[in-house]
C-alpha cells in the first residue's frame, strides 16, 4: 500500500480531534497538522499587540500586519509531535490558554485570516500523506480528501475533557468557564459567514461521548485501511 491519502478531521471544540489525528498520523507515517494551532497563533499575535481584548478588536490593525506573522511547526522528537512557533518563538503552551481560547474564534472569523491560513494549509497537503484537523478541512481546505471525519460529543463531555487538560497543565480554571467557552466557540464557529463549521456531506460522523479512546481509534483506523485498500 504505497499511495498516500489525505485525511480531514473536523468537528466541535474538544472532541478529541487532535488526539486521534496524532495517533493516526503516527500509525500511518503521515504528517499531522493542527490547523487550530495556526488560528490560535494569530490570536496570540493579536493579543500580544494589544489589538484584541474582551470588549475590543482592532481588526484592521491585525489584517494590515498579517504579513508580519510567520507560523511554523517544528517536530519535537521527545513529545512525538510538532510544536507551534510564532515568528520563531515556541508558543505551543501559550496558544492553549483559556484566554487565547476566548479570543480565537473572533480572529478565525476574519476572511483575510482564513485566506492566509487556508493557503498555507493547502500547501502543506500537496504531497498527500497528511492528517489535518480543524473546522473547515473537509469542506474548504481539502474538499477532495479521501477520508473525512466529523467528530461530535456532548458539551458536558467536551468541557470536562478540556477542564482536565488545562488543570493538568497547572492553569487555574473553573469547569463553568470552560463550558461557557466551549458553547461560545461552537456558536461562533457554526454561525460565522466565512467557512462555518459544518459536516461535509461525505464525512463520517463519530460521536465519541460514549466511546473509549481505544474503540474510537480502532473504528477510525479500520475505516482508513478500507480506503487505502480500495485505492491500491
Ligand atoms: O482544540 P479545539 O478543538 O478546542 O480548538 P482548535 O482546533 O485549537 O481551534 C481553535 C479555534 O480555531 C476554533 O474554535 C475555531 O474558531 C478556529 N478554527 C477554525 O476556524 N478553522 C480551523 N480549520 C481550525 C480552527
Amino acid at each position: 500500500m504505497n499511495s498516500k491519502i489525505t485525511i480531514a478531521i473536523d468537528g466541535y471544540s474538544s472532541t478529541g480531534k487532535s488526539t486521534i489525528a496524532k495517533e493516526l498520523a503516527k500509525r500511518l507515517g503521515y504528517i499531522y497538522v493542527d490547523s487550530g494551532a495556526m488560528y490560535r497563533a494569530v490570536a496570540l499575535f493579536a493579543f500580544q499587540q494589544k489589538w484584541i481584548g474582551t470588549d475590543f478588536f482592532q481588526v484592521r490593525s491585525l489584517v494590515e500586519n498579517l504579513k508580519h506573522v510567520s507560523i511554523t511547526f517544528v517536530y519535537n522528537a521527545e513529545l512525538g509531535f510538532a510544536e507551534t512557533y510564532l515568528n520563531g518563538i515556541n508558543v505551543e503552551s501559550d496558544i492553549r490558554s483559556l484566554e487565547i481560547s476566548n479570543y480565537v474564534s473572533r480572529v478565525a472569523a476574519i476572511p483575510e485570516v482564513r485566506k492566509l491560513l487556508v493557503s498555507l494549509q493547502k500547501e502543506m497537503g500537496v504531497s498527500k500523506g497528511v492528517v489535518m484537523d480543524g473546522r473547515d478541512i473537509g469542506t474548504v481546505v481539502f474538499p477532495d480528501a479521501e477520508l473525512k471525519l466529523f467528530m461530535t460529543a456532548s458539551p458536558d463531555t467536551r468541557a470536562k475533557r478540556r477542564f482536565d487538560e488545562l488543570r493538568a497543565r497547572g492553569e487555574e480554571v473553573t469547569y463553568q468557564a470552560i463550558l461557557e467557552n466551549v458553547i461560545y466557540r461552537d456558536h461562533l464557529d457554526t454561525t460565522r459567514e466565512d467557512s462555518p463549521l459544518t459536516k461535509a456531506i461525505d464525512a463520517v460522523e463519530i460521536d465519541n461521548s460514549q466511546l473509549t479512546r481505544e474503540a474510537q481509534a480502532k473504528t477510525i483506523y479500520d475505516l482508513t485501511l478500507q480506503i487505502l485498500r480500495k485505492n491500491n
